[in-house]
């Protein structure tokens, strides 16, 4: 089933923009309002605190849920590392609500965390992509992906399909609480396909910055700040796992707090600035990582760019960067690989779901 393609990766990349119109369609009433499981508007509503618990890429989805919660529907939201959370569980609000990010719905780390929070009586909603799966049967509500099945190891479409279910249920309850928001989320997602398919054309010049950035070096560093952060920290999982580079997401900030010790001569950095509030300090990182001889490159939404090398991504509204900005990173940990001979959809010592603890 991969037509074309030599790889599910390169194939479920591409089809990203298909699930946002999915999900926009799925997610739509005939008034072109948000369809959604009116309990789940009550249990959402309800909550005072919410926990979203998820593990690799759906934790970084889980990351981006939160801002977009929290700014639109102004409920808490705490994001926990499944497998930490078990161990450590932290002390609970009055009326917490659990979410379980999972695209495979079969997460055995997922999964332990609910059998608990399930058998403190506390209320639990899935997001996944397999209705019917484990942590989908086992929770009270389910909010599908309809992203379709992802073959690849590395997790690509449900990640953006996640951050958009995410988007929709942020507004939804920010609605249901009577908040007045400017801001309508399927519009706003369909504006995202758009911006997605323009990228997605460009393939031919992520893969050669990839060539430029990746093609020998064994370290690599993903900067950014604010919302940036979230995606930098998907960007380095996405390259260490396909492309075996050693890499890490950083907070621009952070730096100067010991990382930036590893910077020497030729080392690839890549920097996100999609945010206006801290365009100007993370090119003030960017500067730094230069001045210590890296090859820096900087990624950043139109109307902020600063510069002719800045790799300009089509404008989306400021919540909704990631879906946008993680498709060049796709691309360049995709190119990586392949440039590296590496197995793109099956890479070593991974499995797609990861069912043990
Ligand atoms: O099926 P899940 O979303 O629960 O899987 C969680 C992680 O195992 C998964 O996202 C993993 O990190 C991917 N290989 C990342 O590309």
């Amino acid at each position: 089933e991969k037509g074309t393609y030599d790889h599910f990766m390169l194939k479920e990349i591409d089809e990203q923009p298909i699930v946002m119109r999915k999900i926009i369609q799925q997610y739509q009433d005939k008034n072109g309002d948000i369809k959604l499981d009116k309990k789940i508007r009550k249990v959402m509503t309800k909550s005072d605190r919410i926990y979203i618990i998820a593990a690799g890429t759906s934790y970084h989805a889980g990351l981006v849920g939160k801002q977009l919660i929290e700014n639109m529907s102004q409920v808490p939201v705490e994001v926990h590392i499944a497998s930490e959370f078990s161990y450590n569980m932290p002390l609970l609000s009055e009326n917490p609500l659990f979410i379980y990010i999972s695209q495979s719905g079969e997460t055995a780390d997922s999964r332990s965390v609910l059998v608990q929070t399930k058998a403190m009586g506390y209320p639990s909603i899935t997001i996944t992509n397999v209705p019917g799966s484990t942590l989908s049967r086992e929770a009270d509500y389910t909010l599908p992906l309809h992203a379709g099945p992802e073959i690849a190891v590395a997790s690509t479409k449900a990640y953006t399909a996640q951050i958009a279910v995410l988007t929709i249920l942020a507004v939804d309850t920010a609605q249901a609480k009577g908040i007045e928001l400017d801001f309508d989320p399927l519009k706003e997602l369909a504006i995202v396909a758009s911006a997605m398919e323009s990228l997605i054309d460009q393939k031919e010049a992520f893969e050669s910055l990839s060539k430029e950035l990746f093609e020998t070096t064994r370290h690599a560093f993903f900067i950014g700040r604010g919302i940036d952060y979230f995606v930098v920290q998907e960007a380095a999982l996405k390259l260490k796992e396909i492309s075996y580079i050693q890499a890490e997401g950083f907070a621009g900030g952070e730096l100067k707090h010991g990382t930036i010790a590893l910077i020497e001569q030729d080392v690839p950095v890549v920097a996100l600035a999609t945010q206006e509030n801290v365009n100007l300090s993370i090119r003030g990182n960017v500067q730094e990582v230069i001045a210590r001889g890296a090859k820096a490159s900087i990624i950043s939404m139109k109307g902020l760019e600063r510069s002719t090398d800045d790799v300009v991504l089509p404008a989306v509204h400021a919540l909704l960067t990631p879906l946008i900005s993680v498709i060049p990173m796709q691309l360049l940990s995709y190119y990586a690989a392949l440039h590296r001979d590496c197995d793109v959809d099956k890479p070593r010592n991974l499995a797609k779901s990861v069912t043990v603890e």
